[in-house]
C-alpha cells in the first residue's frame, strides 16, 4: 500500500537523496544541478511556505513532491520518485494526495520539461491538459505547463 503524508524536518536528508537520483537522469540532457544539488537550508527555507509530500514504502522515503497557493491556483513542482520504485502509481498517489488537500484551490499547475513523453503521458493521464509552452525558461529549458481545474473550464470575461 502506498503511504502519503506530509514531510517533517527529520525527513528532508532522505527526501533529498530521492531526489537527488530522481533528477540524476536529466544530468547529461538538461541543466538538471537545482533538483540534484538542493541542499538542506533551501528545503528547509522552501518547507517554510510550502507543503512536502513525501511517499513511503515499507517505511522509507521514495518519493515527494510540493505545493502552494497562489490566490487558489495549486503550484505543483519537484515531483521524484525513487528510480527503483517508479512506475508502481507513486507519483499519481503523491499528485492525488495534492489535490485532496488543496481544498482551496479552483486550478492545478504543474510545469515539466517539454521533452518529457512520460511526465507528460502522466499529468495527462490524471485528467491534466497542457495550457502553455515556456520556451527557453528555467535554466533555459523548454518547458510545458499542464492545468486541472475543479470546475470544468477557466471563467472568463463573458462567462
Ligand atoms: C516522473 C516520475 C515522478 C513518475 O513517477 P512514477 O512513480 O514512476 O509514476 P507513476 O507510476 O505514478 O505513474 C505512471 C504513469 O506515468 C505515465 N508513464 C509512465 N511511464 C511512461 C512512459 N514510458 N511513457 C508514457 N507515459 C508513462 C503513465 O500515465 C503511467 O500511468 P499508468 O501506469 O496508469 O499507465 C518519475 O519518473 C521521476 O521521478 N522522474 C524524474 C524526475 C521528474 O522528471 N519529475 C517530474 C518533474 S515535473
Amino acid at each position: 500500500m502506498v503511504v502519503v503524508r506530509r514531510a517533517g524536518e527529520r525527513d528532508f536528508p532522505d527526501l533529498l537523496a530521492v531526489q537527488r537520483e530522481a533528477f540524476a537522469e536529466y544530468l547529461n540532457v538538461y541543466e538538471a544541478s537545482a533538483w540534484t544539488r538542493e541542499r538542506l537550508e533551501d528545503i528547509t527555507l522552501d518547507a517554510s511556505d510550502k507543503v512536502i509530500l513525501v511517499a513511503e514504502s515499507e517505511g522509507r522515503i521514495v518519493g515527494s513532491v510540493r505545493f502552494w497557493l497562489v490566490a487558489g491556483v495549486c503550484v505543483i513542482r519537484l515531483l521524484s520518485v525513487k528510480p527503483s520504485h517508479q512506475g508502481r502509481g507513486y507519483a499519481k498517489a503523491l499528485m492525488k494526495k495534492v489535490e485532496e488537500l488543496a481544498t482551496e484551490a479552483h486550478k492545478f499547475y504543474v510545469c515539466t520539461m517539454l521533452r518529457t513523453p512520460r511526465n507528460i503521458g502522466l499529468f495527462l493521464s490524471l485528467g491534466y491538459r497542457p495550457e502553455s509552452l515556456l520556451p527557453n525558461h528555467y535554466h533555459k529549458l523548454d518547458l510545458i505547463c499542464f492545468a486541472k481545474y475543479c470546475h470544468p473550464g477557466p471563467v472568463g470575461p463573458h462567462q
